[in-house]
């Protein structure tokens, strides 16, 4: 379990007793300053977007890229997707095709053929390309757990690492370099890093040593360290805001080249309405942007499982929770790139638990939740 040492900033303290005072719920940006206001659900909340903008386009007036998170199998599949996907974003996230699983069919080969094709389709249309992962405790390729030691898995990391941002510098605007490697619950240690293969074989300056890999391997492409949990007052999230702060200060102090801190926001509506305290989660963001580091949000959707069955009534409510947390975290001006995980309802990974989190619905019309997202980049202060 975490234990926030006496960080410099008292915060992680305060953040983990407040999280035991009343929530409070934000419909507007003025109101993030603790006041109790309107539930998130109040059904008289219209989204309303003037002139006929993409998102890419609004995002771009206020110096933000907005993308979202797609794969090869479906742009080839689905022209009418592929369509609005070019419509509307300025960043194409390869959802799976950078994952080892993808790249890795055996110990000592590489299969770049899906991100080939993905580079090639965000270049043909103008758009950044953004990988994740590259070092991960999941979408490991079957031999990957009967291969690694603690003898090979040093070089096992920097390999990967270096041929893998080799082959797209030039090409990749940005890469999470590690991906979730703390889980405040699961963990056992103070820093509530989790006991992945890496941490177990390479140890616990694996993080460090990818991040340096990467940035010999392609020094202009920006650095980030991802991870989720970040979102909501509660014990969990509050610890696990601590925890990636606290690895944050130490990668920094030892001057590991970690450019951004990316935050997933798999957002849940129930908790959006009881648990989300915007200012806690302002002073995170400031927190993270006092180590000079970007913010990228890169996994943007909402979880609507548990709202009324009524399309419209759950539209709104899930527009409702992106207008809400974007237009609290687009106050911060390190917020450079906003990413949701799938653009339609059709392709998203929620498929098993929900039916309406992402900004297009399964027929490609425009939710509520995508005039949600260009209000909140209309209201967002220039960068
Ligand atoms: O492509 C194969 C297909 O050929 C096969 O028939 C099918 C059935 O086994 O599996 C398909 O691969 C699946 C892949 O998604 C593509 O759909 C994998 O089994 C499945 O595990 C994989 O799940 C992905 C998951 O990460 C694990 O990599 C999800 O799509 C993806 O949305 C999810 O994304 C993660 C982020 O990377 C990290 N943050 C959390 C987020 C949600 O879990």
């Amino acid at each position: 379990m975490f234990i926030p040492k006496s960080l410099s900033r008292r915060r992680a303290i305060k953040m983990t007793l407040a999280s035991l005072v009343g929530m409070t719920t934000v419909t507007t940006k003025a109101a993030y300053q603790d006041k109790q206001i309107p539930l998130l659900f109040d059904s008289k909340r219209k989204f309303q977007v003037i002139g006929q903008a993409s998102l890419k386009q609004r995002a771009a007036a206020k110096g933000i890229i907005y993308g979202a998170a797609t794969g090869r199998d479906i742009l080839v599949s689905d022209a009418e997707f592929a369509d609005i996907f070019v419509k509307d974003c300025a960043m194409l996230v390869a959802e799976n095709d950078l994952k080892w699983l993808a790249l890795r069919p055996t110990p000592n080969t590489f299969d770049f053929s899906k991100g080939d094709w993905l580079a090639k389709f965000a270049s043909k249309h103008r758009m950044l390309f953004r990988g994740t992962p590259l070092v991960w405790d999941r979408a490991l390729p079957s031999w990957f757990k009967k291969t690694i030691n603690s003898e090979n898995a040093e070089r096992l990391l920097v390999e990967h690492i270096t041929r893998v941002t080799k082959h797209y510098a030039g090409k990749i605007y940005s890469w999470d370099v590690v991906n979730e490697a703390i889980d405040v619950k699961r963990s056992q240690r103070r820093d509530g890093l989790l006991l992945t293969p890496w941490l177990r074989f390479v140890g616990e300056d694996y993080i460090d040593l990818a991040f340096r890999t990467a940035a010999a391997a392609d020094p202009q492409a920006i650095l980030v360290y991802n991870d989720r949990w970040l979102d909501y007052d509660t014990p969990r999230d509050n610890a696990q805001r601590a925890a990636v702060l606290q690895l944050l200060e130490r990668l920094k102090s030892q001057k590991t080249p970690v450019h951004a801190l990316g935050i997933q926001a798999h957002l849940r509506a129930i908790d959006s309405q009881t648990r989300f305290h915007p200012s806690k989660l302002r002073n995170f963001l400031k927190d993270v942007a006092s180590l000079g580091l970007k913010i990228f949000i890169t996994e943007l959707d909402v979880k609507d499982q548990g709202l009324p069955l009524d399309i419209a009534q759950r539209d709104r409510i899930v527009a409702a929770v992106y207008e809400d947390y974007l237009s609290t975290v687009l106050d911060e001006k390190a917020v450079i790139a906003v990413l949701t995980w799938g653009l339609s309802d059709r392709y998203t990974w929620l498929f098993q638990l929900n039916k309406r989190p992402l900004l297009y619905d399964s027929n490609f019309h425009r939710k509520s939740a995508w005039n949600a997202v260009a209000r909140a980049f209309e209201q967002a202060p220039k960068r």
